[in-house]
């Protein structure tokens, strides 16, 4: 089947500062919690630290060129906001704000639309010291930063990102395998609160100083399924996962304005409702321009075997086990969103792809067939929810070459491009071909069943709202 997008449908790639730039501590860059967090013993497969990474940074050229080559009308990438403000508040690093205007000078000269976020997980640990987003001064400090940005290049972006996959700052606190690394739920869900203030704070600034601006989130949906549907065990392990532990401690508020019940009951009983303050949920709850998806994979649960995998679990990772794939999962997301949670904003998938475990064998390395039978069966589902009326946009692919994988350091390749990290070449793998004529021909041809029923775990969904 022909699967044919609509048309102005944005295809791009997804990179982000921490990532790719490397140069950390170059020009006046301050360190963020990453820098520091790499450098604790075990915290990062392979002792991979994030100093050069890509090396982005001086290489803009190359990165522009790779854009071109491939065709992309969008490039999402991000700020690091220790290189514009090194302490994180304060006096602002003119060579930070070089490099970006290089870049997004690059990128206009290129035709290329910027997609870029203000906050991808890197926060200056200079902030982390003063108590990082466990302090509610990290209100004004973001809106500081978000002001500094927006001055210098708020006309030149096309869709400002306040936060990406804010999960991150909660796992980070909560689970401590991403930076900072501290484990304490009490403190994530405080910090979780007061990022969600960031963000309502940063589009209302926004709105007063780019009101002809887009702006929106990035929250990623891992779905959680019962494995058995109906089993009570599995039935509650996906709530847990989708509700308290997921996509529902942000949805809820940024779109229903609060936190779910679920969730205050889960907080209540282990006293773990964040401190508050009147009005809070009317900031959080600003209308956006558009949502950013980041999907990935569903996941089905079943209680058994979650409970021993618990057990077995080694500290570290991200997303470093793989599950079986369900990614007919991102069609129930989409409605999910609408039905749900009631967005009536455009949808861009702002993230999607597929990680290669690292080998020397660049050969295999390139050959990545496994992508384009990933990224392809993705967009069919996407594809047909845009047939069933989901307004989607766009979609980027995670991401435009290998770089650092956060906890997984450099051991996932999640490029379409191959970075060589010793001389800093990258290569196009195969995927990076065919996305190529995906993005000439606005879709692309696979074989697949036609016409298919509502997938079953759009129908267990519905099912399951009903038994509520
Ligand atoms: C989530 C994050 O936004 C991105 O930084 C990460 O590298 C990819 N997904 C893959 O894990």
């Amino acid at each position: 089947m022909n699967y044919l997008f609509p048309e102005h449908f944005d295809w791009g790639v997804a990179t982000a500062a921490a990532q790719i730039e490397g140069a950390a501590f170059e020009d006046g860059r301050g360190p963020s919690i990453w820098d520091v967090f790499s450098r604790l013993p075990g915290k990062i497969k392979n002792g991979g630290i994030p100093d050069v990474c890509c090396d982005s940074y001086h290489n803009i050229d190359r990165d522009v060129a790779m854009l071109r080559e491939l065709g992309v009308t969008a490039y999402r990438m991000s700020f690091s906001w220790s290189r514009i403000l090194p302490d994180g508040t304060g006096e602002v690093n003119p060579a930070g704000i070089a490099y970006y205007r290089r870049l997004i000078d690059a990128l206009k000269a290129a035709g290329i639309k910027i997609n870029a976020t203000i906050y991808h997980w890197d926060l200056p640990y200079a902030l982390q010291i003063k108590g990082g987003f466990g302090n509610r001064d990290i209100i004004a400090w973001y809106k500081h930063y978000a002001s500094v940005l927006f001055d210098h290049f708020g006309a030149d972006v096309d869709f400002w990102v306040t936060f990406n996959e804010p999960i991150a700052t909660y796992v980070g606190h909560a689970k401590g395998f991403f930076a900072p690394g501290l484990q304490d739920e009490r403190y994530a869900r405080q910090c979780i609160h007061h990022l969600l203030l960031c963000h309502g704070e940063v589009v209302k600034l926004f709105r007063q100083n780019l009101p002809k601006g887009k702006i929106g989130i990035v929250v990623d949906v891992w779905k959680h399924f019962p494995a058995r549907p109906g089993n009570p065990e599995d039935e509650a392990c996906a709530l847990e996962n989708n509700e308290i532990q997921g996509y529902g401690m942000f949805l809820h508020p940024l779109f229903l304005g609060g936190y779910s019940e679920v969730l205050r009951a889960y907080l209540d009983e282990h006293h773990m409702t964040p401190i508050m303050q009147q009005g809070d949920f009317d900031t959080i709850c600003q209308k956006l321009d558009f949502y950013g998806l980041n999907f990935y994979n569903g996941l089905y649960d079943n209680a058994e075997q979650l409970a021993a995998a618990a057990k077995s679990e080694a500290a570290g990772g991200n997303y470093q086990d793989r599950p079986e794939a369900h990614l007919e999962a991102v069609r129930d997301v989409l409605h999910m969103l609408v039905e749900d949670y009631h967005l009536d904003i455009p949808i861009y998938i702002t993230e999607n792809g597929v990680p290669q475990d690292n080998s020397d064998d660049v050969a295999a390395m390139l050959d990545d067939q496994e992508r384009i039978d990933y990224v392809s069966e993705v967009l069919r589902w996407v594809h047909q929810a845009i047939q069933e009326g989901i307004d989607v946009r766009g979609y980027y692919l995670w991401s435009l070459m290998d770089n650092f994988e956060w906890s997984a350091g450099f051991a996932a390749r999640y490029g379409t491009y191959y970075t060589d990290y010793k001389t800093l070449k990258c290569t196009p793998k195969k995927s990076a071909l065919w996305y190529r004529s995906v993005i000439e021909n606005n879709g692309f041809w696979k074989e697949g069943a036609e016409n298919e029923n509502r997938c079953q775990s759009l129908r267990s969904r519905r099912r399951r709202r009903e038994e509520f």
